[in-house]
């Protein structure tokens, strides 16, 4: 039998993806760039298709980022060009830019561009004000792990600072400043939305933009309020791995929206404003064992689905929703909130907690395959090996569909669970399947 070894992506260096951006730039243009900026992908823990309802999401950010070298132009012209997509320039006169009249990667770019210009006047672009890009990303594209919002928000510090020189006033758009910070995350989950046609909520941006530097965060997306989070799973012998399966999805086709207007149509039949508040505030069963917390969510949930689906059955539209949808919902709403109290719960001496949350984990897969019906074969199967070979937890990370995997893993074990998974693959007959270190990612910043 011919043995599989498990393709490990590199560990990136940030150093040396910063110099490299500016070397692409300087190649196309001729010139130095004025500055680099770059964004990271994210890794949700928790929380699926709960965003837009405003649930409570807990992402962290990855080491995988997309980099963006600028120069300043004066004549309103943007030009861009991605190292991933050599001789592929786009350019576009900013005033020109309009939802549905350009297509492909740049709509990620000039989008950002276009929703700047919709917000009050301190944070429009200055008319004249234009911009020649070089674009260069390590976030694998469809992986679930965010990639979109990694060009959106690098865009949107590289346009702020390159109009800075054409402004009255001075914008700081450091991490220091939240508030800045959280109006660039709306402009960017805008120009996802209506520029680039994919009618995502607002996890990726705001992960990207407002993370704290190796940390997960508890976004609450009723009011996006943070709360950061210590996962300290090196004291407790545990890393998460992450598998990008190589079976790229999709979100601004159909299926997303079709869920998306599911539940909003759940909220709407409740008479909510968001369909978080259906449930309980506190959802965390604090001082409640594992046991006693499941049976109590499990009880809540589906009475509440129970109550959504006959207020859906009056509301015309709603009608025919498929029950799972609505139920997902409620579930991961209520693990995400049980995962933030486990894991504030959790040292090196609790074994029982972290072994929670890794069914915490497997939970929610198991609702995002059966309930909400957004898994594959591909992600079953590297799900199934990761668990298989001893993982504590594991599930899929973001729209699904596709994308990547992620498992709760001791450390000792992390090689022999990629081998698991790489396995499993080769006897399927499935492309080989890529595993990637995780280091301790950082939000969105400016580099040089
Ligand atoms: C995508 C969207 C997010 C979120 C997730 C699913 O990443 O961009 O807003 O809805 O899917 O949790």
């Amino acid at each position: 039998m011919t043995i599989i070894e498990p393709a490990w992506a590199s560990e990136p260096d940030h150093k040396v993806l910063v110099a490299r951006v500016r070397d692409a730039f300087v190649a196309k243009y001729g010139v130095e760039p004025d500055g680099v900026w770059s964004a990271p992908g994210r890794l949700n823990l928790l929380g699926e298709y709960i965003d837009f309802l405003g649930g409570s999401c807990m992402p962290m950010p990855l080491p995988y980022r997309t980099y963006v070298a600028g120069r300043l132009r004066r004549d309103g012209v943007l030009r861009a060009e991605s190292v991933q997509m050599p001789g592929d320039e786009r350019t576009v006169v900013i005033r020109d830019i309009h939802p549905g009249n350009l297509k492909g990667w740049f709509t990620y770019v000039a989008g950002v561009a276009w929703s700047l210009n919709q917000e009050a006047g301190d944070i429009t672009l200055p008319a004249e004000f234009g911009a020649d890009l070089m674009i260069d990303s390590n976030v694998p594209v469809g992986g679930g792990l965010s990639s979109s919002a990694a060009i959106e928000c690098s865009t949107v510090l590289a346009l702020m600072d390159l109009s800075v020189t054409l402004r009255q006033q001075v914008l700081d758009a450091s991490s220091a400043n939240g508030e800045l910070r959280a109006r660039l995350a709306q402009v960017c989950i805008r120009a996802e939305n209506k520029v680039a046609g994919a009618h995502t909520g607002g996890l990726d941006q705001t992960a990207s933009l407002r993370s704290a530097p190796g940390q997960a965060l508890v976004v609450d997306f009723r009011d996006f309020s943070l709360q950061p989070v210590d996962v300290d799973l090196e004291s407790a012998g545990l890393s998460f791995l992450v598998v990008n399966t190589n079976t790229p999805h999709e979100l601004a086709g159909g299926e997303f929206a079709a869920r998306r207007a599911v539940t909003e149509c759940a909220t709407q039949a409740l008479g909510l404003a968001y369909l978080r508040d259906a449930l309980p505030d506190d959802l965390r069963c604090a001082g409640l064992g594992e046991a006693e917390a499941k049976q109590w969510r499990l009880a809540a949930i589906d009475d509440l689905t129970n109550k959504a689906m006959v207020a859906m059955d009056s509301v015309t539209r709603c009608t025919e929703a498929p029950r799972g949808w609505v139920r997902h919902a409620f579930h991961d709403m209520c693990l995400v909130e049980r995962a933030a109290y486990v894991i504030s719960v959790a040292d090196a001496q609790s074994p029982a907690a972290w072994s929670e949350l890794g069914n915490l984990f497997t939970e929610s897969f198991v609702s995002m395959r059966d309930e909400l019906q957004v898994s594959r074969p591909e992600i079953n199967t590297a799900v199934d090996a990761c668990l298989d070979a001893g993982a504590l937890g594991s599930r899929i990370v973001g729209g699904g569909f596709g994308g990547a995997v992620m498992a709760l893993v001791e450390t000792d074990s992390l090689y022999a669970v990629s081998q698991a998974v790489a396995d499993a693959y080769a006897a399927r007959g499935y492309a080989s399947p890529e595993f990637l270190p995780m280091s301790p990612g950082f939000p969105a910043q400016r580099d040089h």
